[in-house]
């Protein structure tokens, strides 16, 4: 998978969407769901806005993330906080923990890059994998319908692939910026072109498969999850399919569960 989660994503888009606000209501979310001071996995962790956060509150946290410059990033960031979440430089498709966490989280869309969407459900499993009997997942993706609203509603559609494209003031870039929705795959795709003031032109793009609600609890139970919980923001409400902005799951790993034998 190509990393695309860099210093142009951090300073481009980040930077601005992630603030210490949002983070904080993010990170008493997560208190809220979690048992205090255990043991946590946060996969796609950044540059670690939650694991630092979450370790700060005497939580145990390991980031994991497959971006060597969001590793080092969240190092670095750790180090100025004054404490030690550990963070390992690893893909969540070849992790292989076992039983080891009382928490899993993945926040803020690090999850469902990958095309082949057995590669998704495998992340997964070795997230099921990594949590012991008893544990939360916590699984905070972009809400489909309300993502997808503008394009759909504004865009152009050539037989079942949906775009459009506008200008924005981004980071204080003027951004050229242009969506995709290709019916037939499910993927969403977002390009970013400005010029810095020296002239030189820079483009961002990412691609991820969106989920409906339906389908998201269908891949965490096909692994052995039990869904508890639907939120669709972190202050939490519940989800509602035509205006939240997050579909956020809690699911739970039981001790007797006949759908984890895959
Ligand atoms: C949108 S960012 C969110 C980062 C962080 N969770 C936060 O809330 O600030 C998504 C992150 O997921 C990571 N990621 C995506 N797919 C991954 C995978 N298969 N394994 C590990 N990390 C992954 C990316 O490198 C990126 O840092």
């Amino acid at each position: 998978m190509q990393n695309i989660f860099d210093q142009k994503y951090i300073e481009l888009y980040a930077r601005d969407i992630t603030t210490a606000k949002r983070t904080e209501a993010e990170v008493a979310f997560l208190k809220a769901v979690i048992p205090p001071k255990t043991r946590v996995l946060d996969v796609g962790c950044g540059y670690g806005r939650h694991a630092i956060a979450l370790a700060k509150s005497g939580f145990e946290v390991v980031g994991i993330d497959s971006s060597e410059y969001m590793i080092s990033e969240a190092r670095k960031k750790a180090s100025e906080a004054g404490c030690s979440p550990t963070f390992i430089l690893q893909d969540a498709l070849t992790m292989s923990f076992n039983n080891e966490f009382d928490a899993v989280i993945s926040m803020f869309s690090s999850f469902g890059y990958f095309e082949d969407q057995r590669d998704n459900v495998k992340v997964l499993q070795n997230i099921y994998s990594a949590i012991s009997f008893g544990g939360v997942f916590v699984l905070d993706v972009a809400n489909k319908n309300t993502l997808l609203e503008p394009l759909l509603r504004n865009g152009e559609n050539k037989n079942g692939i949906h775009s459009l494209s506008l200008n924005e003031k981004l980071a204080g870039y003027s951004i050229h910026t242009t969506q995709t929705f290709n019916e037939q795959t499910g993927r969403w795709s977002i390009k970013r072109e400005w010029t810095d003031k020296n002239g030189k032109s820079h483009n961002y793009s990412l691609s991820t498969y969106l989920y409906e609600q339906d389908e998201l609890v269908g891949m965490c139970e096909q692994v052995g999850f039990k869904l508890k919980n639907i939120c669709g923001n972190y202050k939490p409400n519940a989800y509602l399919s035509e205006q939240s902005p997050r579909l956020i799951l809690i699911c739970s790993k039981d001790k007797v569960n006949k759908k984890n034998i895959l």
